[in-house]
């Protein structure tokens, strides 16, 4: 099982910003790695997968010509609104129906170890079947999770499913590491 939406819901009970991304140095300084870790320097449309309350779209955004955030909670999904009022937010539990949108770039930060082993795959296919040329970036904490799977064997699960992409880690630090994905098309 993965982490569900009541955990999640007790997450967001008291706050907009549970992690404390709009004023934590570590949470923003992994923000500016992770728009650094892109191979190109501009998308036609992006699309976050548990985007939280849009900390990290306001920091990818302005590359994107369109940013489509994907998170199961309300609260964190009017925060984004505020925060980049010119994505687009919407409401939805993985696994779930995604969004629809010709996404060149998917964005997968901290959100892969709240799935569960049958989850991940399925969102590998789902990626495969629809966004198969996409670039993809993971974006994993090294820590203990508190939850069921932990980031690197998540990430190893993910990226396993995903044979049509190469993934590199281009970023490591002793917390959390970036990895991105690239197909013969998307290099
Ligand atoms: C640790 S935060 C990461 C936020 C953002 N991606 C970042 O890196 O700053 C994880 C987010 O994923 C969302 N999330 C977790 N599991 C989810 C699921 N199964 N479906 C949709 N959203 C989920 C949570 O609500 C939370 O906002």
């Amino acid at each position: 099982m993965g982490v569900g939406l009541d955990h999640l819901q007790g997450l967001y009970a008291d706050t907009s910003d549970p992690w404390g991304f709009a004023e934590s140095a570590y949470e923003q300084s992994k923000f500016a790695a992770t728009r650094t870790a892109l191979s190109k320097s501009g998308y036609r449309s992006a699309f976050e997968l548990g985007c939280g309350n849009g900390e990290l779209a306001a920091h990818l955004s302005d590359i994107c010509a369109r940013y489509t955030g994907m998170d199961a909670i309300a609260t964190a999904l009017r925060a984004a609104r505020e925060r980049v009022p010119d994505a687009r937010f919407v409401q939805g539990f993985y696994p779930g129906p995604l969004p629809e949108g010709d996404f060149d770039l998917l964005i997968l930060s901290e959100v892969l170890y709240f799935l569960d082993p049958a989850g991940l795959t399925q969102l590998a296919q789902d990626i495969s079947t629809r966004w198969g040329d996409a670039e993809i970036l993971c974006v994993t904490w090294l820590g203990p999770t508190g939850n069921p799977l932990q980031g690197k064997e998540a990430l190893r699960i993910f990226t396993a499913a995903l044979p049509d992409h190469a993934f590199t880690c281009v970023t490591k630090t002793e917390d959390y590491r970036i990895d991105r994905g690239l197909t013969e098309v998307s290099q």
